[in-house]
């Protein structure tokens, strides 16, 4: 019996941050390092956001707040729903919490008993699991495959739905493969869900506003519009508007469920920050033009990147709908040596051996439960994007 809690040896500490503090020491230790294990958008919060901040700290908006967001908040939500999504909430079915993650928590801490399940689609959010764990649940996991480009198949999430399937957090655009579901897509995996009446659906919608090409963008409840009952639409300004850092995310559901997951943040964080709310209000409220050109310079590097990929030796990597990432297979690099004798043998193998002999950080699709791939943010500069892929080429050029 040791002092810390049994429920936090069910979880693994983050193999993404493992990834980065290697390449943190290498750089401190002098060597040339390109870091791709991002998980945010490099561009900075736009100004008109980062005024309505500063006016609500003049204004004095610098106290507690209620628990489950500002009136002013709740209201933008509901009118984005309305708008993106053709959604309909009222503003008594909206929560916002301090980020994404802290709405996925408070929704299974609000909910799992012990011995419920939770459908996770593989390759995943690293944090889904050790959520879906920490809370008490079990994740099941349904893998996807390359060749049907990371999309889950009606078939095999009807073969892992039990009744003791509480929830599914389904989640596109991914984090990691960056693949989203068109609405013919779509379709049949909420047929499936329809089926299943116990079973309550969690989309993570972050990316939404991160699509490429003709793509558009649909989400489970406007889909289905059967499912709305038992659905939280989650989404947040940390990845459209480039507020990571500013810790807030948001969500609409059932009354039943907002309620709980209100009282659990009332004795836990309490509300997310007065000033950062405010700036969100702004950020949903205000102008949208630059996502689209946000965009628009994404798309050019994830092109860039997918055809260099492809031109490396041993990797296949598709073209994903949107996100800011890439998932390459790294199969065909697999059972080989480098130069300086290391063995690769698992993907984990070739992340470590980029890393120590090219200087390229990514991260090994181990830590996102499908292998042998590796993602790629495509998150940074042109230039340090092209360096890196040639260094990839490279990598892969020289294995024997
Ligand atoms: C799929 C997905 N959901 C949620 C989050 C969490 O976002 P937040 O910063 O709002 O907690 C992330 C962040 O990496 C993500 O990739």
């Amino acid at each position: 019996m040791g002092f810390i809690a049994d429920a936090l040896n069910r979880v693994q500490p983050s193999q993404t941050i493992a990834v980065t503090t290697k390449a943190r020491e290498l750089k401190a230790a002098g060597h040339d390092v390109i870091g791709l294990g991002a998980g945010e958008p490099d561009f900075d919060t736009p100004d008109n956001i980062k005024e309505a901040a500063i006016k609500a700290i003049r204004d004095g908006q610098t106290k507690y707040t209620n628990v489950e967001g500002i009136p002013e908040l709740k209201d933008a939500i509901v009118r984005k729903f309305k708008r993106e999504n053709g959604l309909d909430y009222k503003p008594s079915q909206a929560f916002v919490a301090p980020g994404g993650k802290k709405v996925i928590f408070c929704a299974m801490m609000a909910t799992l008993n012990p011995g419920d399940e939770v459908i996770v689609p593989a390759p995943y959010w690293v944090s889904y699991p050790d959520i879906v764990s920490l809370c008490g649940g079990t994740p099941v996991f349904v893998n996807t495959t390359l060749a049907d480009k990371f999309k889950m198949r009606p078939e095999a999430l009807e073969a892992a739905i039990t009744p003791k399937t509480k929830w599914i957090i389904f989640n596109h655009p991914s984090n990691p493969t960056g693949a989203a579901y068109t609405a013919a897509e779509l379709k049949p995996l909420t047929d499936v869900l329809m089926r299943h009446p116990h079973v309550w659906v969690l989309t993570d919608d972050m990316y939404e506003h991160l699509v490429y090409d003709d793509y558009k963008f649909v989400t489970p409840a406007q889909i289905e519009p059967g499912l709305y009952d038992r659905t939280l639409t989650m989404n947040g300004v940390s990845k459209a508007y480039a507020m990571t850092g500013w810790r807030i995310g948001y969500a609409a559901g059932p009354e039943v469920l907002v309620k709980a997951m209100t009282k659990l943040q009332s004795q836990s964080t309490s509300n997310a920050s007065s000033v950062s709310q405010w700036a969100s209000v702004e950020a949903l409220n205000g102008p949208q033009h630059f996502l689209a050109e946000r965009a628009k310079a994404f798309k050019d590097r994830r092109d860039l990147v997918v055809s260099m990929l492809n031109q490396a030796k041993g990797i296949e990597c598709p073209t994903p709908e949107g996100a800011f990432y890439v998932y390459p297979s790294c199969a065909g690099c697999l059972n080989k040596e480098t130069p300086k004798g290391r063995f690769i043998k698992t993907d984990e193998d070739f992340v470590t051996g980029l890393l120590e002999e090219e200087g390229v950080a990514v991260v090994q699709g181990a830590a996102f439960g499908l292998s042998p791939f590796f993602r790629i943010s495509y998150a940074t500069s042109t230039e340090a994007l092209e360096e890196s892929c040639r260094r990839i080429q490279r990598f892969c050029a020289n294995l024997r």
